[in-house]
C-alpha cells in the first residue's frame, strides 16, 4: 500500500540504479559542497585542547542555518547531531559529546549540508596542539589514499578501481582498511546508489559514466581493519583499539576525469600536516 508520503518521495528513493546529474546538477553541488568547505575551513581555529564536541556540533549548525543550509544528519535515521566527531580510535559516526578534546588527540569532523535540495559531504582530521609522529603519518597515508582514489576516477573504469588504489597504498603503508563503511552515491539523497568500496579490485563495480556524483572516504587504521559498534548505535571503534583516520571529498564523473566539489577554497584540506 503506497501512502502520499511514500508517492511524493518516489523519485527520490535509493533504486539501486545510479542517477546522471547535468551540469546544473553539478552546479548545485559545487554551492552545497563548498559551504561545507567552508565550515570545515572555519574549524580549524576552533579545534583545540579545551574545546567539547558539543561546541563543535553547535558552530556547524549554526554555519549552516547562517547560510541557508541545514546539516543532513539531524534527525537521520535517529542522530541527533549536525556532524561526526570521531577521535583517535573511533573510526566514525562518533556522537558530540561534553568531553573535551586533549592535547595530542586526531578528530575526524564529518558535516554534510543540504543547500537547496544538494548534499554538501565532507569530512577532513584535525590534530588537536602537537601530535605523534605515528599519528601524524596516518594522516598523511590516509589523506593521500583519498587522492589516489580519486585520480583513478574518469568514464570507463569500474569503482573497483578506487579501491584498489587506495587499498594498494594503504597496505604498502603497513595500514589497514576498514571494510565496514563505504563510500556513496550523493546529490539530491545523501546516501544513494552506488556504493563506492575503499578496498577491492579494478576488475570489479559498476562502470563509470560522466554526470555520477558520490563520495569517496577511506577509512584507515593503523593496526587491524576490524571495527565495533558501541551500544549508543553509532559510534565505531577500532578492535584493536588502534589509531583510525579519514577523509572525504565528493567527486562528479567529468568527460575526461573528474571534480572534486569539496575541496577547500582556502587550502586546508589537510589542516595540521604536511602536503594538502
Ligand atoms: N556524513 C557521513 C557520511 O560520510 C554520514 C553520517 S550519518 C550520521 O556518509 F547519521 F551518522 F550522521
Ligand atoms: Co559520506
Ligand atoms: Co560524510
Amino acid at each position: 500500500m503506497v501512502n502520499y508520503i511514500d508517492a511524493a518521495s518516489a523519485p527520490l528513493r535509493n533504486t539501486g540504479a545510479i542517477r546522471l546529474y547535468d551540469s546544473q546538477d553539478f552546479e548545485g553541488m559545487r554551492k552545497a559542497s563548498q559551504l561545507t568547505a567552508r565550515c570545515l575551513d572555519a574549524l580549524v581555529d576552533i579545534v583545540k585542547p579545551g574545546v567539547t564536541t558539543d561546541t563543535i556540533d553547535r558552530f556547524v549548525l549554526q554555519f549552516g542555518l547562517d547560510h541557508g543550509a541545514l546539516p543532513a544528519t539531524l534527525n537521520y535515521r535517529g542522530y541527533t547531531k549536525s556532524s561526526c566527531t570521531s577521535i583517535n580510535h573511533v573510526v566514525c559516526h562518533g556522537i558530540p559529546d561534553d568531553k573535551p578534546l586533549r592535547e595530542g588527540d586526531v578528530v575526524n569532523i564529518d558535516v554534510t549540508f543540504v543547500l537547496d535540495g544538494w548534499h554538501g559531504d565532507s569530512s577532513r582530521m584535525y590534530p588537536v596542539g602537537e601530535i605523534k609522529r605515528a599519528a601524524e603519518r596516518l594522516l598523511e597515508v590516509t589523506y593521500e589514499c583519498l587522492m589516489r582514489g580519486i585520480a583513478v576516477v574518469k568514464p570507463g573504469v569500474r569503482t573497483g578501481a578506487i579501491g584498489e588504489a587506495i587499498q594498494t597504498y594503504a597496505e604498502a603503508e603497513r595500514c589497514s582498511v576498514v571494510r565496514d563503511f563505504c563510500g556513496h552515491g550523493l546529490g539530491r539523497l545523501f546516501h544513494d546508489a552506488p556504493n563506492i568500496l575503499h578496498y577491492g579490485r579494478a576488475n570489479e563495480g559498476p562502470e563509470l559514466r560522466e554526470g555520477m556524483i558520490f563520495t569517496i572516504e577511506p577509512m584507515i587504521n593503523l593496526g587491524k581493519p576490524h571495527v565495533k559498534v558501541l551500544a549508543d548505535g553509532w559510534t565505531a571503534v577500532t578492535r584493536d583499539r588502534s589509531l583510525s583516520a579519514q577523509y572525504e571529498h565528493a567527486v562528479g564523473v567529468t568527460a575526461t576525469g573528474c571534480e572534486i566539489f569539496t575541496l577547500s577554497p582556502a587550502g586546508l584540506d589537510t589542516p595540521g600536516i604536511k602536503r594538502a
